[in-house]
C-alpha cells in the first residue's frame, strides 16, 4: 500500500533535473502522477512527511518569475529617401536571464551597451527580433496587445527621471490613478482618493500631496511619487531603470532604502538598471554585467563584485576602489570606447580593449563557462 501523507517530489530528467515540487496530502504515487502531469517529465517521489505537515500550496514549482531566452532587439539603420534599412544597431543580441520573485536583478554596463533596451523588451515597451520573455511562465514575446493587456498590469517601469516622467498637467493624485483606471483595476480601499492615499503613505509621502503637482516637489519625492503610480497596478515585477541616478547623493540611499522595504512587504522582483556598483550592493542579489548587447559575466553579488572573472568587469570594477579583492594587484582600468553596436567586433566583442587577448579571442565568441552553480562568465581565459 502506498505511504500517504504529504509528498515532496524531485523532477528527474532533462533540464530540470534538481528542482522539487511539494504536493500536499497525496500518496506517493499520486504525487508523481500529478508532478508529471504537469511538467511532462518523469519524477521521483524524494520524501514522504506526516498529512497536514504545512507546505507549501498544492503543486509548486520554483520557476523563475521572469525567463528571458536568447532575446535580441536590433534598430534598423535606414537612409535615403526611401528609409531603406542598410544595417541594424544591435543593441540586444542573444541575451538570456531569469528573475525570482521577490528578487533583484542588476544589469550593469557601460552606456550604450544595451540595458534599458532589454528591460523595454523586457516589458513589451518595445519589439524583440527574436527570442522569448516569459512572465510566470507566460510567453510575451508576439502576445497581441489585447492578449497583452492582462498581464502589463503585472510589470511596470520606474524610470531614471522622475521629472520627464510625470506628466506635468496632472496632480499627484491624477498620475497615480491614471494606471488603475487605465487597467480598470480596484484596490480594497473604498474608494480611489483612499486607494491613493494609502499609496502615498506606502511611499513615505503625506497623503495630502494628491492635491499637489509634480514641479512642487523635489527630486526624491518625484521618484516617490513614480514609484507609486507604478504600485498603484500591485505589480510583481518592476524594471528601475537607474532610479538614483538623477537624484542628489542625499537621498539616493532613502529611494533605495525605500524600494527594498517595497520588496520585503510586497515580494516584488526587480530588474534592476544600473552602473553603480554601489547601488547593486545595496538592493540587488544577482548581476549580469552586459557589453555590447551581451551578457558577459552573471553571478550572486558576491561571486560577481568581489570575485570577477571577466577582465570587462574587472576592469569595471577596478574604478572603484572599494569594491574587488584587496589580496590580488588590481587590474588595469578600462580604456579606450566601447565599438559600435552596428558593426561589433569579430570573436570576442570585448577583445580590442582587453589587455588579455590572444588570437583566439579575435575569431570565436566564447563558450560560456560555469565558474560555479551561479557564477558564468564568457572568456576564454576561464576555460578549464
Ligand atoms: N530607438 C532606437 N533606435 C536606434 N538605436 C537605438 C534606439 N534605442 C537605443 N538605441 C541604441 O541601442 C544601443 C543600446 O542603447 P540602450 O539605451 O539600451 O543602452 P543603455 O545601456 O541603457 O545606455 P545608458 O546607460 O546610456 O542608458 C545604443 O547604441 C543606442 O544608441
Ligand atoms: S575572451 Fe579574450 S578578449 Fe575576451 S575578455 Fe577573455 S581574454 Fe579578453
Ligand atoms: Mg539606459
Amino acid at each position: 500500500m502506498a505511504a500517504s501523507g504529504t509528498a515532496q517530489a524531485t523532477l528527474v530528467g532533462s533540464a530540470a533535473s534538481s528542482q522539487e515540487f511539494r504536493i500536499q496530502e497525496f500518496t506517493a504515487q499520486e504525487a508523481a502522477v500529478q508532478v508529471s502531469a504537469v511538467q511532462g517529465e518523469a519524477v521521483q517521489v524524494s520524501s514522504i512527511v506526516p498529512a497536514g505537515t504545512e507546505v507549501a500550496t498544492a503543486l509548486t514549482a520554483p520557476s523563475p518569475l521572469l525567463e528571458v531566452r536568447d532575446l535580441a532587439v536590433h534598430f534598423p539603420i535606414r537612409q535615403g529617401w526611401l528609409r531603406r534599412a542598410v544595417g541594424a544597431v544591435r543593441a540586444v543580441d542573444g541575451v538570456s536571464l531569469a528573475l525570482e520573485r521577490g528578487r533583484t536583478l542588476a544589469l550593469v554596463g557601460e552606456s550604450g551597451c544595451g540595458k534599458t533596451s532589454v528591460g523595454k523588451a523586457v516589458l513589451q515597451l518595445i519589439a524583440s527580433t527574436a527570442g522569448e520573455v516569459k512572465l510566470d511562465g507566460r510567453i510575451l514575446t508576439g502576445l497581441s496587445r489585447s492578449a497583452l493587456r492582462p498581464l502589463r498590469r503585472r510589470m511596470q517601469m520606474v524610470f531614471q527621471d522622475p521629472f520627464a516622467s510625470l506628466n506635468p498637467r496632472l496632480s499627484v493624485g491624477e498620475i497615480i490613478a491614471e494606471g488603475m483606471q487605465a487597467l480598470g483595476l480596484g484596490r480594497a480601499e473604498a474608494s480611489p482618493a483612499a486607494a491613493v492615499a494609502a499609496l502615498l503613505a506606502q511611499v513615505g509621502l503625506d497623503p495630502a500631496a494628491a492635491g499637489r503637482y509634480p514641479h512642487e516637489f523635489s527630486g526624491g519625492q518625484r521618484q516617490r511619487i513614480a514609484i507609486a503610480r507604478a504600485l498603484a497596478v500591485q505589480p510583481e515585477l518592476i524594471v528601475c531603470d537607474e532610479p538614483t541616478s538623477a537624484l542628489d547623493v542625499s537621498v539616493q540611499a532613502q529611494i533605495l532604502n525605500l524600494l527594498g522595504s517595497l520588496q520585503a512587504d510586497l515580494g516584488l522582483a526587480y530588474l534592476l538598471i544600473t552602473h553603480n556598483f554601489a547601488v547593486v550592493e545595496h538592493l540587488a542579489h544577482e548581476v549580469a554585467v552586459m557589453y555590447l548587447g551581451r551578457i558577459v559575466e552573471r553571478g550572486t553579488v558576491g561571486e560577481v563584485l568581489h570575485s570577477p572573472r571577466h577582465p570587462y568587469t574587472q576592469a569595471l570594477l577596478a574604478a572603484v576602489p572599494r569594491i574587488g579583492s584587496a589580496d590580488e594587484a588590481p587590474p588595469p582600468a578600462l580604456s579606450g570606447e566601447m565599438p559600435s553596436p552596428a558593426n561589433p567586433p569579430a570573436g570576442c566583442h570585448f577583445h580590442p580593449r582587453c589587455p588579455r587577448a590572444g588570437a583566439e579571442c579575435r575569431t570565436a565568441y566564447p563558450a560560456p563557462v560555469a565558474v560555479s552553480a551561479t557564477h558564468t562568465v564568457y572568456c576564454v581565459l576561464n576555460a578549464r
